[in-house]
C-alpha cells in the first residue's frame, strides 16, 4: 500500500514535469500516454444539478464557485497530491491559485466541469450549448476518467443530460457512478427508490443518494461538518431510506470512489511501469540529441523527467524483488 502510494506520487510528479516541459516548449505528446496513465474524476451534468456540492462534500472542504447564480464555464481541475516528507499535502485550483488545501483521501484529479445546458442564454452564441457539450465530452471520453454522472432527484431522470452523455462515452458502465442529488426537494409523496435500489437506469457501478447543503444553508453558511452531520440524519431517519442508510451519501460516495481508484490504480501499475521503461529510452535518446550539459530548461525538465521514471523503475523493481522500498514514504 505504501508502495502503491509512492508510485502514484511519482507517476504525479511525472505527470506534472510533463506538463511544464509543454511549457518550455518541449515534445510533451511523447509523453501523453505517461500522463493518461492515472485516472482522474470529473462531475458531468446539468446546471445547477449539484456538481460543485458533490465534489466539495467529497473532498471534505468548502472551496467551489457554487449556488444557483454561479456557472463554471471552464473546467475547474484540482491536482490533489502528497508531497515529499514533511511538507503539507496540499491542492490548488486553477481558479484559486495562490490558495493550497490539504486533508486528501489519495493522490488524483478531481475536475469541476461545466454544466450541460439544452438552450442558450440570452447573449449567448447559439452553439454554445454544443460548444459546452464538446468540452465535457472531450474530458468524459477518455478511459482513464471516472465519471460522477449528477442527476437531481426533482427532475425526471428520462431527461438526465449526464446520463445521456455517460452512457454514449461508457456504455458498459464501468467508469460511470449515478449521483443523485436534492433527495431532500423530491416532491412529497414520491421517492427515489426505484432507481437507488437498481431497478430502473441500471449502472454498472452503484447509484448513491446525496443531500447537499440547500441555498438556505450556504446563505447561513452552514459549513461542511455540519452539512454531513446532517445528511448523515436525513438518511437515518428517513422512513423511505433509512433502510439504504449505510450506502448512501457523501462520505459513502468517496469511499466508494476511493476503494474504486485504488483497484484501477492497482490494475494500472504493470502498464505504467512498461510505459516508463519506454520513456527511459526515449528519454535518454532526446537528451543525447540535445547534447550535455544542458543549458535550456527544457532539458533540465527531461533530466527531471529521467530521474523520477528511474526512481519509478527503482521502487517498482524493489517491491517485486519482495524488498522493503527504499523510496517508500
Ligand atoms: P452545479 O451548478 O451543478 O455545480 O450545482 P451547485 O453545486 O452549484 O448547486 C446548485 C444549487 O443547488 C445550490 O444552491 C445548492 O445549494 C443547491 N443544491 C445542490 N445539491 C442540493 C441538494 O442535495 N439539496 C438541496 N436542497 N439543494 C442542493
Ligand atoms: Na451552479
Ligand atoms: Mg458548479
Amino acid at each position: 500500500m505504501a508502495t502503491m502510494e509512492s508510485l502514484i506520487g511519482l507517476v504525479n510528479r511525472i505527470q506534472r514535469a510533463c506538463t511544464s516541459l509543454g511549457d518550455y516548449g518541449g515534445d510533451q505528446q511523447a509523453f501523453s500516454s505517461l500522463w493518461d496513465a492515472l485516472p482522474s474524476v470529473a462531475v458531468v451534468g446539468g446546471q445547477s444539478s449539484g456538481k460543485s456540492s458533490v465534489l466539495e462534500s467529497i473532498v471534505g472542504r468548502d472551496f467551489l464557485p457554487r449556488g444557483s447564480g454561479i456557472v463554471t464555464r471552464r473546467p475547474l481541475v484540482l491536482q490533489l497530491q502528497h508531497t515529499e516528507e514533511g511538507q503539507e499535502e496540499y491542492a490548488e485550483f486553477g481558479h484559486l491559485p495562490k490558495k493550497r488545501f490539504t486533508d486528501y483521501f489519495v493522490n488524483l484529479t478531481l475536475i469541476d466541469l461545466p454544466g450541460l445546458t439544452k438552450v442558450a442564454v440570452e447573449g449567448q452564441p447559439d452553439s454554445v450549448v454544443e460548444d459546452i457539450e464538446n468540452m465535457v465530452r472531450s474530458y468524459v471520453e477518455k478511459p482513464n476518467c471516472i465519471i460522477l454522472a449528477i442527476s437531481p432527484a426533482n427532475q425526471d431522470i428520462a431527461t438526465s443530460d449526464a446520463i445521456k452523455l455517460s452512457r454514449d462515452v461508457d456504455p458498459s458502465g464501468e467508469r460511470t457512478f449515478g449521483v443523485l442529488t436534492k433527495l431532500d426537494l423530491m416532491d412529497k409523496g414520491t421517492n427515489a427508490l426505484e432507481v437507488l435500489e437498481g431497478r430502473s437506469y441500471r449502472l454498472q457501478l452503484p447509484w448513491v443518494g446525496i443531500v447537499n447543503r440547500s441555498q438556505a444553508d450556504i446563505n447561513k453558511q452552514v459549513d461542511m461538518m455540519a452539512a454531513r452531520r446532517n445528511e448523515r440524519e436525513y438518511f437515518a431517519t428517513s422512513p423511505d431510506y433509512s433502510h439504504l442508510a449505510s450506502r448512501m451519501g457523501s462520505e459513502y460516495l468517496a469511499k466508494l470512489l476511493s476503494g474504486h481508484l485504488e483497484s484501477v490504480i492497482r490494475a494500472r501499475i504493470p502498464s505504467i511501469t512498461s510505459l516508463i521503461n519506454k520513456s527511459i529510452d526515449e528519454l535518454e535518446s532526446e537528451l543525447d540529441h540535445l547534447g550535455r550539459p544542458i543549458a535550456v530548461d527544457a532539458g533540465a525538465q527531461l533530466y527531471t523527467i529521467l530521474e523520477l521514471c528511474r526512481a519509478f523503475d527503482k521502487i517498482f523493481k524493489e517491491h517485486l524483488d519482495g524488498g522493503r522500498p527504499g523510496g517508500d514514504r
